[in-house]
């Protein structure tokens, strides 16, 4: 049976206090996480106090980061780079359409970032927007997230993903797990995650909630 991944993209939200109490509600559900992968992604601000958390609960929980620099460390202000990203987390998402449209990261900023986390042993969740989305080399997992099925709740129709994420497969070889994200939730995460080329889902709005995410967990059933 495939692996299913399940990774919360919390963007810029939450404060440590905040951060807190969704763990403690996530702790309370008596949910055995490690059947799945379930990654979540902070803000960079509150990495340690993850790290610190998941390292003493034992809840079978992964951590990633938003984004990481396309550079080595040195004299790149404002940027956190793959060594420092590589102290608290496994994962690195790259190439989210939020980051392309609003930072204006394009191919060859987002194939440094890839070099650089592949340098540092963290593996990437390249999100890719459509079936033609450049690739680069370093990559294996994949997230195919339609820009229009991001925070709409308007997602793309599992038969449809499917019929992408196995394109993707077909043109990218070296591919072998490919998400899904755009308007995931409980009641449709199953649809998604039994389709033949789909591993799992990157969620976004239905990840800050403790419930929906706990409740997401559990209805994510094969
Ligand atoms: P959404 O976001 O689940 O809120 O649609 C998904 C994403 O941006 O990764």
């Amino acid at each position: 049976m495939k692996k299913i991944y399940i990774i919360a993209n919390w963007k810029s939200n939450k404060t440590i206090d905040e951060a807190d109490a969704w763990l403690k509600q996530i702790s309370s559900g008596k949910i055995n996480f490690s059947e799945k992968e379930i990654i979540i992604c902070p803000p960079f601000t509150l990495l340690s106090f993850f790290k610190q958390k998941l390292n003493t609960n034992n809840l079978g929980i992964s951590l990633g980061s938003q984004n990481v620099s396309p550079f080595e460390k040195g004299a790149y202000t404002g940027e956190i780079n793959a060594q420092q990203v590589n102290e608290f987390v496994k994962y690195v998402i790259i190439g989210h359409s939020e980051r392309r449209i609003n930072f204006k990261e394009d191919d060859s900023m987002l194939e440094a970032k890839v070099k650089q986390t592949n340098k540092y042993g963290l593996t990437p969740i390249y999100c890719v927007q459509n079936e033609k989305t450049f690739i680069p080399q370093g990559v294996t997992i994949v997230a195919y997230e339609p820009p229009t099925a991001i925070g709409t709740g308007h997602p793309d129709t599992p038969q449809n993903a499917n019929f992408v994420a196995h394109q993707i497969k077909n043109r990218n070889p070296q591919i072998d797990i490919i998400l899904y994200g755009g308007s995931v939730s409980s009641q449709n995460i199953s649809s998604f995650i039994t389709q033949e080329h789909i591993s799992g889902v990157l969620v976004g709005g239905a990840s800050l909630d403790a419930s929906k995410f706990l409740e997401l967990i559990t209805s994510s059933t094969l």
